[in-house]
């Protein structure tokens, strides 16, 4: 009897926290929408990470099943390897159907970075990003990442550099400062040489990095969020369009940026990273969410049906099939069957002869665990 009661009172008090979650999230999210009407650059709206070895040109075409409307990144991509690599199509190569994309620059010579950008809008990209968040030593030595945000006028004559060459947006990704810059107006120079330089958006990723001492992994868990400072950049520079990044692991906590945080005023834009590529199906929100616009409500079946043609076209042109899977491991995430799914394709796919059957074997396992949960019920 107290069993039933305890579990009448743990249910009311779920159904009450669904609501109230969804009433504050179509709240805030009609303060999304309002600002991102424009969608003018990817400092607005939503945005998914560059992310190095995953946001591939395979990982977009696959994100943009879920969403018509957030902005995907390419990986950072080295002026050096742009100018001196010979071999463009591999560097910048992707599918018309990805846009609205971003390729995202690695480089501190203004020359450099404008050829670069210049060849990026030749090829089809909506928008040039300079990234000035890498914390790693390779890129270090190269006065490239996060090491750039110790010689602001440089980085401000990198961004007029590219503005000269190009027509379409450049923005800038950057950290919240570096080793022990502690002091927010460090921060706020910075910017200040950004929007002087006529950047058209910031992406600020809300913790500072180690440039000694920390991997690359650590350095985006360890160094403290200070989601605060960014909002404060936005007040500094209310014409100016700020998005946040770091840490952020649902609609629900990205959209409360775009309301005041702390008494500072509300953000334009919301970049997710690792929830994002490790739970793609969220994407499948964006575009009601961020943008108005009427949701495709695609089932997880739909949209993996929905890569067939694709993964077949990959596959006919000698590619491998692990080389489109790898980037939906986790579109069954928190799923009964969903370990199966990742299990399977991970085991099977990077054999050379697998084809979309593989897929297939996958799919029908997870849903039979599906069908045995409901069963059970
Ligand atoms: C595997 C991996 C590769 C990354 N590569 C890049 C990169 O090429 N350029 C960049 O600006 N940031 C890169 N990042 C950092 C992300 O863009 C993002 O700033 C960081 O993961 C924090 O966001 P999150 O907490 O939503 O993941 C990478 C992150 C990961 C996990």
């Amino acid at each position: 009897m107290q069993c039933d009661n305890n579990q009448k009172i743990l249910t009311t008090f779920l159904l009450v926290d669904i609501i109230l979650t969804e009433t504050i999230i179509s709240s805030i999210s009609q303060n999304a929408i309002d600002k991102n009407l424009s969608h003018a650059n990817s400092a607005v709206g939503f945005s998914v990470a560059p992310m190095l070895d995953w946001t591939d040109k395979h990982c977009r075409y696959f994100h943009r099943k879920l969403s018509n409307q957030a902005w995907l990144y390419s990986e950072m991509v080295t002026t050096g390897a742009l100018i001196y690599g010979n071999n463009l199509p591999r560097f910048l190569g992707h599918n018309d159907d990805e846009a609205p994309v971003v390729l995202q620059l690695g480089g501190s010579h203004s020359g450099e970075l404008a050829t670069c950008a210049k060849l990026g809008e030749e090829w089809g990209y909506s928008e040039i990003n300079l990234n000035v968040g890498c914390p790693s030593d390779r890129v270090q030595n190269n006065m490239i990442g996060a090491c750039l945000l110790g010689h602001p006028e440089l980085v401000a004559e990198n961004v007029a550099a590219m503005k000269a060459k190009v027509n379409i947006p450049v923005t800038v990704k950057t950290r919240i400062g570096i080793d022990d810059q502690e002091d927010f107006d460090i921060l706020h120079n910075f910017v200040a040489g950004l929007v002087e330089a006529d950047v058209d958006g910031v992406i600020i990723h809300a913790r500072k990095a180690w440039l000694q001492g920390l991997s690359p992994k650590d350095n985006r868990d360890v160094p403290p969020l200070k989601y605060d400072w960014v909002h404060k950049i936005k007040q500094a520079f209310p014409n100016l369009d700020v998005a946040i990044n770091g840490g952020i692991t649902s609609h629900k906590q990205g959209l409360q940026h775009y309301q005041e945080y702390q008494g500072y005023p509300a953000l334009d834009g919301v970049m997710l990273g690792r929830t994002a590529y490790e739970q793609p199906y969220i994407l499948s929100e964006v575009d009601a969410l961020y943008y108005g616009s009427q949701s495709q409500n695609f089932t997880r079946e739909q949209v993996l049906q929905s890569m067939y043609p694709y993964i077949e076209n990959h596959l006919k042109n000698g590619g491998k099939l692990s080389q489109v899977t790898r980037h939906m491991l986790g579109l069954f995430h928190g799923l009964p069957g969903g370990r199966m799914w990742r299990r399977h394709l991970s085991e099977n796919a990077f054999k050379p002869t697998s084809g979309l059957e593989v897929v297939e074997q996958a799919y029908e396992m997870v849903s039979q665990e599906i069908q045995r949960m409901e069963d059970r019920v």
